[in-house]
């Protein structure tokens, strides 16, 4: 008879997903099981459930549905090398891009330069070389946006205007700046923010739904930026009990005159006018006039900030177990590692096996807590059957890790060579993407 522990386990590890909870409930992340259902297609990473949960991917799926712009946005830090992890984000951007969104990524080489003291140099190398190239090799297109955080000055013009926004305090509270942080490490928080705002500036065509796929680690970054871009807006609409409110913020008159002549425009009568507040005494949707707003604030060259929607995905364990490090180089596989080396880290990685053969054959192994499993099921299977089976073999104590281990190296090897082949066309095809070596 299944116990309750066993109900809980699947192919997809969803008791990991459980550890997570707490965002859910500390932070207002929702699941991403709810969402999931309503997506025709979902990638991978959501089947598995390693995409745990989201903030507003709702406003996503519906742009991607009804065919209205949206963009999906990530960055990479150009500090050490890009592993199975940075490409975990890569391919949520991809799949993004290929669902019709504008696609952009930065390499935060400010935040590189400014946090871990790397030199320009190194930066631009290791942002084409580990990163970019990936990024393409992976099948990132050309129509999408790549580019260096230094070198990009409507980022930085932006990250100034938010810079207004935010203050020490609140700033510090998140990240831990203290008397002693540098001003430039402040300046790449805010050039961060920025990244995540602009597929939203005039020049991209203004507001629009923008999804960030980030580890779940980040999401400190993700409000900070939701609320920036709320800090933005020129207008605060509000659900009042009987009514809508409509404050400016600091709105000058005419912003405010033009936002009644839409408003009427739209068919609302029972409008009240205050010196910078506007009340609508009638039945409406928040969000219909939310938009109005926005146009209203777009149309006066205000940026009127959709605050970003953000999708999480879990962590896989070091093949050492606990964390992956990029200080313990056993513990994780780079996108540009030999492949025979990645093989070895393979067989030497810590499995959910038994201490003895019968053992594994008389009570099976745990999948649920194995790294080669989990490397199967984030990186090396495309097939969902294919992932159940192997569950289920492994639970049964079919599956013996020796032979697991020797086929999961043997993907890799292959997974490896293939990729690296990718990346020297890739180097090719760098000028189609504006990057100058
Ligand atoms: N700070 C991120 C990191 O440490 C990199 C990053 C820069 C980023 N800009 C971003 C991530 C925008 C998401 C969105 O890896
Ligand atoms: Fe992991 Fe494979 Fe061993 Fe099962 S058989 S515990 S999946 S290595």
């Amino acid at each position: 008879m299944a116990t309750a522990m066993e109900v809980k386990l699947d192919p997809w590890g969803q008791t990991q997903v459980d550890d997570y909870t707490k965002l859910f409930e500390e932070f207002g992340i929702s699941s991403f099981d709810e969402i999931l259902p309503r997506i025709d297609y979902p990638q991978k990473y959501m089947r598995r459930k390693i995409i745990f949960g989201h903030r507003n991917y709702e406003f996503i799926l519906k742009a991607m549905q009804k065919h209205q712009p949206f963009s999906v946005m990530s960055g990479f830090m150009p500090s050490g090398r890009a592993h199975f992890g940075h490409m975990m984000v890569m391919n949520e951007i991809i799949w993004h891009q290929q669902c019709g969104g504008d696609a952009f990524v930065a390499i935060a080489d400010m935040e590189a330069h400014a946090v871990r003291g790397i030199s320009w140099d190194l930066c631009k190398e290791l942002g084409i070389n580990e990163y970019i190239l990936s990024l393409i090799a992976l099948g990132f297109e050309p129509k999408g946006h790549i580019y260096f955080q230094s070198r990009n000055y409507d980022l930085r013009d932006l990250a100034f205007e938010l810079a207004v926004e935010a203050n020490f305090s609140e700033v510090s509270a998140i990240y831990g700046f203290c008397g002693e942080t540098h001003i430039a490490h402040m300046e790449s928080v805010m050039a961060q923010s920025a990244d995540i705002l602009q597929p939203q500036l005039s020049k991209y065509s203004g507001p629009k739904p923008v999804v960030i796929p980030v580890g779940a680690d980040q999401d400190a970054h993700i409000r900070l930026t939701r609320d920036l871009a709320y800090r933005m807006r020129k207008f605060l609409v509000e659900q009042r009990p009987s009514y809508v409110s409509i404050r400016g913020k600091a709105a000058e008159p005419k912003l405010i005159e033009a936002a009644i002549d839409r408003l009427k425009e739209a068919g609302y009568n029972k409008i009240m006018r205050y010196e910078e507040h506007i009340d609508i005494l009638e039945p409406s949707i928040l969000g219909e006039i939310d938009e109005i707003i926005r146009k209203v604030e777009v149309e006066y060259g205000e940026f009127g900030f959709i605050p970003p929607a953000s999708i999480y995905h879990r962590f896989m364990t070091g093949l050492t177990g606990g964390k992956m490090s990029s200080s313990k180089p056993e513990s994780y596989i780079g996108l540009t590692e030999a492949p025979d080396k990645a093989a070895e880290k393979i067989m030497k990685a810590i499995t959910g096996g038994r201490q003895s053969l019968s053992e594994q054959k008389k009570l099976g192994g745990e999948p649920e807590r194995c790294s080669i499993y989990e490397f199967l099921l984030f990186h090396l299977s495309e097939n969902d059957g294919e992932m159940r089976e192997i569950f289920e073999e492994c639970r049964g104590g079919k599956r013996m890790c020796g032979s697991c281990k020797k086929e999961v190296a043997e993907r890799i090897w292959l997974f490896l060579t293939e990729h690296q082949r990718a990346r020297e066309v890739a180097r090719e095809m760098l000028p189609e993407f504006g990057i100058n070596i």
